[in-house]
């Protein structure tokens, strides 16, 4: 066996090395928040993002439907009403507006960095599901493949509660007769190991019982693969 020259052989050990560095590094968390509208998921997720981030965590924050891309602005002029969309179009363009984002997302999950995200594709699904004539199963179609959550953090809060936290918006589905539509299909893809948490408290108390799951859930992933949605 012919022997390497020392400065090839320390190159390669370097290059090893670095190779099992990147294979072996801890991944960050996908961590979703879910449910009805004002229960308090803007809040929650801004907060987390805060905290985290002072406590020196990688963290980064995302929300869906992402508005600013092409795709965005798009779902954007459909919820304010100003453009008129057939029902499954704007379907399709809520998951197309999460694919553009799922290979990045993934990236940053491998780099280390944890995902705080406000919606996701089962808002996708309980709301288009809510409207006449459409079934779980074919809205649950598009986004399978997705990057599949860590941890689904799915806030519930009361009629009257809701109703105390601000009125229904001007944008398109703020309606209480579609919302409760929309609850009732959370209801029905919601999985098992889905964290059910009242929201009627306050934003610290709501924050600190989050907060606990998302640390022990990033401690947990660490070297687990990131699992696809729905497949
Ligand atoms: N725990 C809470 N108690 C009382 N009011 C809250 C609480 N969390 C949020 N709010 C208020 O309720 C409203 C809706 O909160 P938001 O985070 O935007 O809900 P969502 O994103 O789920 O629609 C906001 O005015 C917010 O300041
Ligand atoms: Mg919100």
């Amino acid at each position: 066996m012919t022997r390497l020259r020392w400065p090839f052989s320390r190159l390669i050990l370097r290059h090893s090395l670095r190779q099992m560095n990147t294979e072996m590094s801890k991944r960050g968390a996908l961590i979703v928040f879910e449910g009805c509208d004002r229960c308090g998921k803007t809040t929650q997720c801004k907060k987390l993002v805060e905290v985290l981030e002072n406590e020196k965590e990688d963290v980064q924050f995302l929300r869906f439907p992402d508005r600013t891309t092409v795709i965005g602005k798009m779902i954007n002029a459909y919820l304010n009403g100003s453009s008129e969309l057939d029902d499954h179009v704007i379907h399709l363009l809520f998951s197309a507006n999460r694919w553009e984002a799922a290979k990045n997302m993934k990236k940053l999950l491998q780099g280390g960095t944890t995902l705080i995200v406000d919606r996701y594709a089962y808002s996708g699904v309980a709301f288009t599901a809510a409207k006449a004539g459409f079934e779980v199963d074919w809205c649950k179609q598009p986004d399978v493949g997705l990057p599949k959550p860590d941890l689904v953090i799915y806030l519930t809060l009361n009629q009257q509660e809701a109703a105390r936290r601000g009125g229904f918006g001007t944008e398109r589905y703020e309606q209480a007769e579609f919302q409760k539509k929309v609850a009732e299909n959370f209801e029905t893809i919601r999985e098992k190991d889905w964290k059910v948490i009242d929201a009627d408290k306050s934003i610290e108390d709501l924050h600190a019982e989050i907060k606990s799951l998302v640390k022990k859930t990033m401690n947990d992933v660490h070297w687990e693969e990131i699992r696809t949605l729905w497949t």
